[in-house]
């Protein structure tokens, strides 16, 4: 006999929900039952302008029928093959065509089924290169406070964010941080790159490396621009620097463009954007539209071919998922890809970045706003804490946009705001219209 006597069809309660506060979420739920383009409809039968795409994810819009489409003719042709030692002809097509948009020199792709195991993988990457390579006595990592990285040990290790690592025990072992970059006493209301403090902050790898000495760093990772954390734009000249420093070291440099990767600066990857090379791309969310799970780890010929040598039947690397390049994902990310293609969605941040800015920076005047900071279609709002309750004022917020049509997301007491690339000039009107009524009402 089953004893499920407790949970009714619709009961809420069983479901315990990620990054979310269940119990005010259950009190008074916020449901999406249909989505189309720029807009959800919720429960209740109301339209929502998506002002987040998802969780950075949904780029070219919602329910794009070429997307759509691809996923349910590869569910009725191949729905799932073997990862392992064996293989199907779209995980080839899609990672010849990712490269294809690629920063140059990225020129082999591994697949993953998320943004925090796209982190995994990479990782595992660095530390098996060098030790291929005879020199595996590279086994630290180094991350950045405030870094988001996913949800996994290895992200949490190298990630900085306080309350995603506190609960869960010592981490990896072995891993340093870079002190973060947001300085709004130099930088507060920057348009676009903040100027200034960029490459004295990247000079404290130097430190680091110091202390550590090189011989015994394998990677350092970063968001190239910080996302989770509520929107860090790197100042001036800080991602060179990181590179050069790395270069100089011997340290691979990983980008983790789980958000930035597939438009939203305005170039495909955020490397091209910055014109600074890593070694290694994290990628997820924006491959598929964020519809269907899957993410890719770009790496360059070099990191590659370390591994390709010893007996051609043994394996090269002992890593993959169940779902790495999923046929019906690998449909999805190619139909993504056709949909940036056709409608210049991969850069089309860069065209509408300057009109995107001014709106953005129109809330200078709004109550209790201490910072606003743009880049490509990114933008964030920072808001004075309430003394005592800090994340309330943006939490309240949320909830008042939501009641208005309009989603945001909130971190800490930060507003972050990343459309889907598709959005039109009257929608980021509309979109900011609707803000200010929140910021100008008493929150
Ligand atoms: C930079 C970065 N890395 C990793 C992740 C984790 O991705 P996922 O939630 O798909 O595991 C995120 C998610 O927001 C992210 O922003």
């Amino acid at each position: 006999m089953s004893n499920r006597t407790t949970a009714k069809p619709n009961d809420l309660s069983a479901f315990w929900m990620p990054f979310t506060a269940n119990r005010q979420f259950k009190k008074e739920p916020r449901l999406f039952v249909g989505a189309k383009d720029m807009h959800y409809t919720t429960h209740d039968g109301r339209t929502v302008l998506d002002g987040t795409a998802g969780l950075w994810c949904v780029n070219a819009g919602h329910c794009r029928p070429k997307i759509t489409e691809a996923i349910a003719q590869q569910a009725g042709e191949l729905d799932y093959a073997p990862a392992f030692q064996l293989g199907h002809p779209k995980a080839f097509e899609l990672a010849t065509r990712l490269v294809d948009i690629a920063p140059e020199g990225m020129e082999h792709v591994l697949y993953t089924n998320s943004g925090s195991e796209s982190v995994e993988t990479a990782l595992k990457v660095a530390l098996a290169y060098h030790r291929a390579k005879g020199d595996g006595s590279r086994t630290r990592l180094i991350g950045r406070e405030r870094g988001y990285h996913g949800v996994n040990f290895g992200g949490i290790s190298v990630g900085g964010i306080v309350s995603n690592r506190k609960m869960f025990g010592t981490l990896l072992t072995g891993v340093d941080h870079m002190p973060h970059t947001h300085m709004p006493a130099k930088n507060a209301f920057s348009r676009g790159i903040p100027d200034h403090g960029g490459v004295d902050i990247a000079t404290e790898l130097e430190r680091i490396v110091t202390l550590h000495d090189a011989s015994t760093i394998a990677a350092v990772i970063v968001e190239p621009v910080a996302g989770s954390t509520g929107v860090l734009i790197p100042p001036k000249g800080y991602l060179a620097k990181l590179r050069e420093i790395c270069t100089k070291h011997g340290i691979l440099l990983i980008f983790d463009e789980v958000i930035t990767g597939f438009g939203r600066l305005g170039a495909p990857f955020a490397a091209q954007f910055f014109d600074v090379k890593p070694d290694i791309i994290t990628t997820a969310k924006g491959l598929t539209n964020g519809v269907i799970p899957m993410g890719a780890v770009f790496v360059t010929k070099d990191i590659h071919d370390t591994f390709m040598t010893g007996p051609e039947h043994l394996i090269e690397f002992f890593h993959g998922y169940t779902y790495s390049g999923n046929p019906i994902a690998s449909a999805a990310a190619l139909a993504t890809l056709d949909t940036y293609k056709e409608e210049g969605l991969l850069t089309r941040a860069a065209e509408l970045g300057p009109y995107w800015e001014n709106a953005l920076h129109s809330l200078k005047d709004c109550p209790n706003v201490i910072d606003i900071r743009n880049v490509g279609l990114i933008g964030a709002i920072e808001l004075a804490p309430i003394a005592g309750e800090p994340t309330k004022r943006a939490f309240t917020a949320f909830l008042k946009a939501y009641e208005k049509g309009l989603l945001i997301r909130t971190t800490g007491d930060i507003i972050a705001l990343s459309p889907p690339l598709i959005i039109t000039k009257a929608q980021i009107d509309e979109l900011f219209d609707k803000l200010r009524d929140v910021l100008m009402n008493n929150i």
